[in-house]
């Protein structure tokens, strides 16, 4: 077991009030956080008029996110305004009976059947990733981040979408999304906290030109559908849909986009910044190096992987899930409630932002041992102590749960395994690690990584 503690960024002694709160959230939401705040269970705060919830205990994130989560299924006002420009009503941040349709509509594609047909286009992708990092000289430097997140959207594109995407714009998607999530940073980190228009912000519309680059991928990506024989995509089955006469399910072209550019985005960066993570953290950890190598050579040896071998690499999934834990993708989760509601004899008035947050849950003080340390074997099945449903959210729980959290289990244990077996990484001497956090959380300046055949 390893005593590595990554790092974190400091944790204030005292509360802080609302207009520290603000400052701090602007740069970095993660900063916003007291120490105290990794030991306690339920927390208020209230800024300007608006209250703030903060659910961290198993048994009321239980209730916010399954038993009532009626009340708590629509997305907070950041979510929507950050999003709105480039989702439309796509599953992400729909609510109600959109959300409904579009979910039903959608959950068969990810099926086990489906993941284990998926995990052929996984695998293949990878074996090409790796081909291109076999011309790479020994010790040279490549951006892992941007490395990771240009292999997961050729596989979201491939998988779901039925064709190739391609270097190029695998690259420009990747860029974009990254330019869209910069200006999110820029825009009114006030109506995160559902604070009123005037308070002034860093600026709109940033972001417009990335959507506009998104949105244009994404129509190319549809053309190449339609015309491609691939039926066993989400595009060629939404398409279906439209050419029935009556369809009721039918989405309209604008939605199909929209749906398209939420899988997109919900999936490319959240396996992308896992992976890079991943990378990280074993690259400190020689021991931890040592087991996962020891895994791939004896499950692979010199053979590509194949699905059945993701439930015998039980070590790297290990490696991917506390990776998770430390480094949760989606940070925090925000909700408003829709009504009245009252927990743990406190009243939540409607119009209240909901917050739990995984970075807070996943290391706090009362649910786990060396909250701080990276520990894989916290996941293995000979663990004494198994993470509970409502502490170990990376995905989310309850119906609005990641509809791929199965894809995403198998893609990121894939790729690392298959990497793995290939290569070294290590991180460039002088070079500090840090995080960036907008929506998602992710190693800053693309994390630079020093290559080396095994
Ligand atoms: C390590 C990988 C992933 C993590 C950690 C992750 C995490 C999450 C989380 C936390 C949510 C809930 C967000 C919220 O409630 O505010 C979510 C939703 C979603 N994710 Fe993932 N995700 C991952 C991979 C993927 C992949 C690969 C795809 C697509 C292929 C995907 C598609 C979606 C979609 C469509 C939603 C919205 C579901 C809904 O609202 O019904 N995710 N994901």
């Amino acid at each position: 077991m390893t005593d590595f503690i990554p790092p974190f960024p400091p944790r204030h002694k005292k509360d802080l009030g609302p207009l520290e709160i603000l400052k701090h959230a602007r740069r970095d939401l993660l900063s916003i956080w007291t120490e105290d705040a990794f030991d306690r269970q339920f927390m208020v705060t209230k800024i300007i008029n608006r209250s703030i919830f903060i659910a961290n205990h198993p048994e009321i994130i239980r209730y916010v996110f399954l038993t009532n989560h009626a009340n708590y299924e629509k997305k907070s006002p950041l979510m929507r305004k950050a999003l709105e420009p480039l989702l439309g009503d796509g599953l992400f941040i729909s609510d109600g009976d959109i959300w409904q349709k579009h979910r039903v509509l959608e959950t068969p594609l990810f099926s086990t059947e489906q993941v284990a047909k998926y995990s052929e286009v996984m695998i293949k992708a990878t074996e090409e990733r790796a081909q291109s990092w076999s011309a790479i000289k020994q010790g040279g430097t490549i951006n892992v981040l941007s490395e990771m997140g240009q292999l997961t959207a050729e596989i979201i594109c491939r998988t779901l979408f039925g064709n190739q995407l391609g270097t190029e714009q695998a690259a420009q998607v990747v860029k974009s999304f990254a330019q869209y999530q910069a200006a999110i940073e820029q825009m009114d980190v006030n109506t995160f906290f559902g604070l009123p228009g005037w308070i002034p912000g860093l600026g709109k519309n940033k972001g417009a030109s990335a959507a506009k680059a998104i949105h244009q991928i994404v129509d190319n990506v549809i053309a190449e559908g339609i015309k491609s024989d691939n039926k066993a995509s989400l595009l060629a089955h939404f398409l279906r849909l439209q050419d029935k006469k009556d369809a009721q399910d039918a989405l309209t072209k604008k939605q199909i986009r929209n749906e398209l550019i939420v899988l997109f985005m919900a999936g490319h960066e959240t396996t992308a910044n896992t992976l890079a993570w991943a990378w990280y953290l074993i690259s400190q950890c020689p021991e931890v190096e040592r087991r996962l190598h020891d895994e791939v050579d004896s499950v692979l040896g010199n053979r590509s992987a194949t699905f059945a071998d993701v439930a015998k690499l039980t070590y790297t999934r290990a490696i991917i899930e506390e990776t998770m834990r430390l480094y949760p993708p989606v940070p925090i989760l925000s909700r408003e409630a829709s009504a009245d509601d009252t927990i743990r004899k406190r009243h939540v008035p409607a119009g209240s932002i909901m917050l739990v947050v995984p970075w807070l849950l996943h290391r706090h003080k009362q649910y786990w041992d060396k909250p701080d340390h990276f520990i894989p074997e916290r996941f293995l099945d000979d663990a004494p102590v198994k993470p509970d449903r409502f502490t170990y959210i990376p995905f989310s729980v309850g119906p609005r749960v990641c509809i791929a959290k199965y894809f995403g289990t198998v893609e990121t244990t894939l790729c690392l395994a298959i990497l793995a077996r290939h290569f070294r990484l290590r991180v460039p001497e002088g070079h500090q690690v840090t995080h960036e956090c907008r929506l998602t959380l992710r190693p800053k300046d693309n994390l630079p990584m020093q290559i080396s055949a095994r």
